[in-house]
């Protein structure tokens, strides 16, 4: 049995004073749900990390990271290393998010490398996915997808694989208001399942949690959840509202 998930990407929002508040109002609401029947992760910008590891310190929510950087110290203006985001309490890191994609550029053979180096550094990287409203229009999504999947993880056993959760995020349902159909999506994610059962074995493909991302909220997040293939989800917008992230926790318990 796969161990629901929800995780909150809070993007570049919130400040030093709001980042604790909501961290704070997540940790405090979903004491009685997450931990026991659900993980709960949130993803804080950078500076606000420490910060928000201590607010949730004494509950079960985790701390992941928007991204992380695949050298493990030296000269990278700018870069954080696994080291660093271990450092400071980080559980989870993002890796190939579709706004570092598409706004900053990432290739999957640099994706590749920053989630082989969140393994290898000890962190649990989640590798996000997902096709282009006009790559979806023309009949590509399989394709793009599959290509993201499989260089995404190249180069890595069934038991380092075994450390990864998938996300699914549609990059014309995110911040749009649009979600994916709970059809649409587990179409996806049974496609995905199939496909690491192909690359690797049948129980690490049963085992992999796969999250669907993509304008999720309190009101769908069931029936999102409800689908076989799908094991939690990956909250933007709404992960920024303490009621509406612990309406979503409350969903997947
Ligand atoms: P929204 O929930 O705002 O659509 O964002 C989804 C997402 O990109 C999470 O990583």
């Amino acid at each position: 049995m796969r161990k629901p998930f929800v995780a909150g990407n809070w993007k570049m929002n919130t400040d030093s004073r709001s980042s604790v508040a909501l961290a704070t109002g997540v940790a405090e609401g979903s004491v009685e749900s997450a931990g026991q029947n659900v993980d709960v992760a949130v993803c804080p910008p950078f500076v606000y990390l420490r910060a928000v590891a201590g607010a949730v310190s004494s509950s079960s929510v985790a701390v992941g990271a928007q991204d992380i950087y695949f050298e493990e110290k030296g000269a990278f203006t700018g870069e954080i290393s696994a080291s660093m985001l271990k450092d400071i309490g980080c559980t989870y890191a993002l890796c190939g998010h579709s706004e570092r994609r598409h706004v900053i550029g990432e290739t999957d053979e640099l994706v590749n490398k920053k989630l082989t180096a969140a393994i290898a550094g000890g962190l649990l990287p989640i590798l996000c996915v997902g096709e282009l409203q006009s790559e979806r229009e023309g009949g590509q999504t399989e394709e793009v997808v599959a290509r993201h999947v499989k260089e995404g993880l190249a180069g890595l056993s069934a038991e380092k694989v075994s450390a990864v959760t998938v996300a699914y995020e549609p990059v014309w349902a995110i911040g749009t208001g649009l979600t994916a159909t709970p059809d649409q999506a587990q179409q996806m994610h049974a496609f995905i399942r199939k496909l690491l059962s192909d690359l690797y074995d049948n129980k690490m493909a049963d085992a992999i949690r796969i999250l669907y991302g993509g304008s999720a909220k309190p009101g769908n997040a069931a029936e999102l959840m409800s689908q076989g293939d799908i094991d939690g989800l990956l909250v933007g917008g709404a992960s920024l509202k303490a009621e509406d992230f612990l309406g979503i926790i409350q969903a997947a318990v």
